[in-house]
């Protein structure tokens, strides 16, 4: 009974549920408040676009979202787990093994090469070195990058770095990926196939994917469309001029 319950209980609730978060930064001239009390829900398996201007704080949520962050105040559940609840170590386990995060400056570790930097977030989950080569490798090859394994960061261009991005995301099948504009440097036949790419691995594992774009035609392929705008998050219903 009570097994049944649980298992009727994870159905219903959201997979994330953001409840009144407040972020807060204080600079020199004085306190920026860049979310307001801000409350949303994304379920299990869905896709949603996040829009918003520049500085409008995607980023900052995003960060909230993953525990590199913290809220000043409100709290973040994901998958009934309360982040603020957890130290900064099982925090930290919890990203590494349930999120996959595509940043928008990329952050790829200099001194490893491409095939090492993605290959690390399995490692660090425990698989063998061996393996996790083998793995990445394989995901090299669909997104067209597996001549460019033994590149270190330096030696690729943006777009092919973004890709190295994408694939550290997704390579241990998370069941979130954050995405902070992740076609952004690409040309847009490379992003359109990215995008399919992204999709598929995340419909394929039902994980949830949160996307952070510029673009209404990326938007658009979502499941819904949020925006955040002077801190608050709307639904985006009917056609509005971004
Ligand atoms: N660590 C920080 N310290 C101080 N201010 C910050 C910090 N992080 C973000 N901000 C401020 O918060 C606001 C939102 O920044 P954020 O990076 O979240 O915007 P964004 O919506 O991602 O913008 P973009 O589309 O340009 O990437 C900005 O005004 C920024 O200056
Ligand atoms: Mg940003």
């Amino acid at each position: 009974m009570l097994a049944h319950a649980t298992v009727l209980q994870s159905q219903t609730q959201p997979f994330i549920h953001v409840d009144n978060v407040c972020r807060r930064f204080t600079h020199g001239s004085g306190t920026q408040t860049v979310l307001a009390n801000l409350t949303f829900s994304l379920h299990r398996g869905e896709t949603v676009a996040l829009l918003g201007r520049s500085g409008s704080g995607k980023s900052t949520l995003l960060n909230l979202i993953s525990g590199i962050d913290q809220a000043d105040s409100g709290t973040v559940v994901i998958d009934g787990q309360n982040l603020s609840l957890l130290n900064e170590r099982d925090r930290t386990l919890f990203r590494r093994r349930q999120i996959g995060f595509i940043y928008q400056f990329f952050n790829l570790i200099d001194s490893l090469t491409a095939v090492e930097n993605i290959a690390l977030v399995l490692e660090l989950n425990g698989v063998k070195p061996a393996l996790a080569l083998e793995k990445t490798q394989k995901l090299l090859e669909t997104m067209q990058m597996a001549d460019k394994a033994s590149h270190f960061p330096a030696q690729l261009s943006g777009g092919e770095q973004q890709r190295i991005a994408i694939a550290r995301a997704l390579i241990h099948s998370p069941k979130l990926v954050l995405a902070d504009e992740p076609t952004g440097n690409l040309d847009a036949e490379t992003g359109r196939h990215m995008l399919h790419l992204l999709k598929t691995k995340i419909q394929a594992s039902n994980s949830t994917l949160l996307l952070v774009t510029h673009s209404l035609a990326v938007a658009q392929t979502a499941d819904r469309i949020l925006t955040l705008d002077h801190g608050k998050i709307q639904e985006r219903t009917g056609d509005f001029a971004w």
